[in-house]
């Protein structure tokens, strides 16, 4: 069953509770955050605060993913303020920061995650995967939402998908940007099996009717 994670970036934050408690009631499996430090990239969002927050407000599994320079320093308070899943992006800091901060989100409890950009080849998650419960394969340059696809990423992802069902099965292989109902059976078919979508369901006015679309969507295999 392939997993659909809004992503509240395209969300109105000053609505946000009753926005992520829409796409629970729709039938969203997790609900994907994306922070960023303006450093890692040119962007700035949200952080520990929100997230505590949300942890008050919902029950949905919470995906936080960091866009961040040298994670490790944060991904405890990220645990702590109530992510389910935290994941990092390799190219953040030297391999072996990258490891102690996967092995730290691991020591509070929590599933750990590992993304590339789209210019970092899929043979480099290679020394990390012992690590991971997730690998996420940026489908667009991090840094904003409602950006086109990169459709050169499907072989990128397939030879991920490889990569996961050899040496790591079980590991959840998630994508990010750009995907919506057309782009999502490209991705399915690919290997993913969590889909995280911003504008495809917060940027729509009727989230329930956006999630059945990509549900139907990403059923492709069934
Ligand atoms: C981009 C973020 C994404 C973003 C996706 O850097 O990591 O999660 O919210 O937005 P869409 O789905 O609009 O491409
Ligand atoms: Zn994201």
């Amino acid at each position: 069953m392939i997993k659909l994670a809004p992503s509240i970036l395209s969300a109105d934050f000053c609505t946000l509770a009753s926005e992520v408690e829409e796409v629970h009631a729709a039938g969203a499996d997790w609900l994907h955050v994306d922070v960023m430090d303006g450093e890692f990239v040119p962007n700035i969002s949200i952080g520990i605060p929100v997230v505590k927050n949300l942890r008050k407000h919902t029950d949905m599994f919470l995906d936080v993913h960091l866009m961040i320079t040298k994670p490790r320093r944060y991904v405890g308070q990220f645990c702590d303020a109530g992510a389910d899943l935290v994941t990092i992006h390799l190219e953040a800091d030297e391999p072996q920061n990258i490891i102690e901060a996967l092995e730290d989100i691991r020591a509070h409890g929590k599933k750990a995650g590992l993304s590339i950009k789209p210019r970092t080849p899929g043979s480099a998650l290679l020394p990390y995967l012992e690590y991971l419960d997730l690998v996420l394969i940026m489908t667009v340059e991090p840094g904003f939402g409602g950006q086109s696809f990169m459709r050169d990423m499907l072989n990128k992802l397939r030879g991920v998908r490889a990569l996961i069902d050899q040496y790591r099965p079980g590991c959840e292989v998630e994508v990010d940007g750009g995907i919506d109902a057309s782009t999502a059976p490209l991705v399915v078919d690919s290997g993913a099996s969590v889909l995280v979508a911003g504008s495809a369901v917060f940027g729509k006015a009727d989230r329930a009717a956006a999630i059945e679309e990509l549900r139907m969507a990403s059923d492709v295999k069934a």
